[in-house]
């Protein structure tokens, strides 16, 4: 093989590996676009699952349990950073059953934003618990139920 023709051949594949890694996030195919929905809102019931329990703690219907606390604000941290990745491949264009709002995908950074404000206030109900802060609990899983609406206000249909 010419020189040059080796040249134009690397350049041909390299721009093909390019493409794909930019296509990587986007959803090519109905299949694709509803198993992208089935893990986001996985992580959502998950979510719900470890915030349940918190929530009842604050209202006084169970007792305090600080472990408890940062068990599970561990696990809502975790899957808020999970959020961003499990968001980002656009469904817009599919027919899929979701309450995700358009606009998540036109206002992504706030989006984002929203997701690492749940991640900072789940680390601060562990930093209370650790603490054994029982004057401040209460206030702490409040905040952070308030990040869960602030962002459903915004980018979850009713
Ligand atoms: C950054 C935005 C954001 C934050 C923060 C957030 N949610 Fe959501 N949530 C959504 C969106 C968007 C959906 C809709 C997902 C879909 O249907 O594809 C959703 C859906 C859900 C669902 C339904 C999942 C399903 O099976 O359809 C539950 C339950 C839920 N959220 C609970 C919570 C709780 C509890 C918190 C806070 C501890 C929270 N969410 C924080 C954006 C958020």
């Amino acid at each position: 093989m010419k020189k040059i023709q080796l040249i134009s051949l690397i350049t041909l594949v390299s721009s093909l590996l390019f493409s794909f890694a930019l296509s990587a996030q986007t959803v090519q195919s109905q299949k694709q676009a509803e198993a992208a929905v089935q893990f986001r809102q996985a992580i959502l019931q998950l979510v719900r699952s470890n915030m349940g329990p918190m929530g009842a703690m604050a209202k006084g219907e169970i007792p305090y349990d600080a472990q408890l606390m940062i068990k599970n604000s561990q696990r809502i941290e975790q899957l808020g950073l999970m959020m961003e990745d499990y968001f980002r491949p656009d469904t817009r264009e599919f027919d899929v059953e979701t309450a995700a709002l358009d606009k998540i995908w036109e206002n992504e950074a706030d989006f984002y934003k929203k997701a690492q404000d749940m991640v900072t206030a789940a680390i601060n109900v562990q930093e209370i618990a650790t603490a054994g802060a029982q004057d401040e609990y209460r206030k702490a899983i409040g905040s952070l139920g308030a990040t869960c609406k602030a962002c459903h206000d915004d980018y979850k249909a009713d």
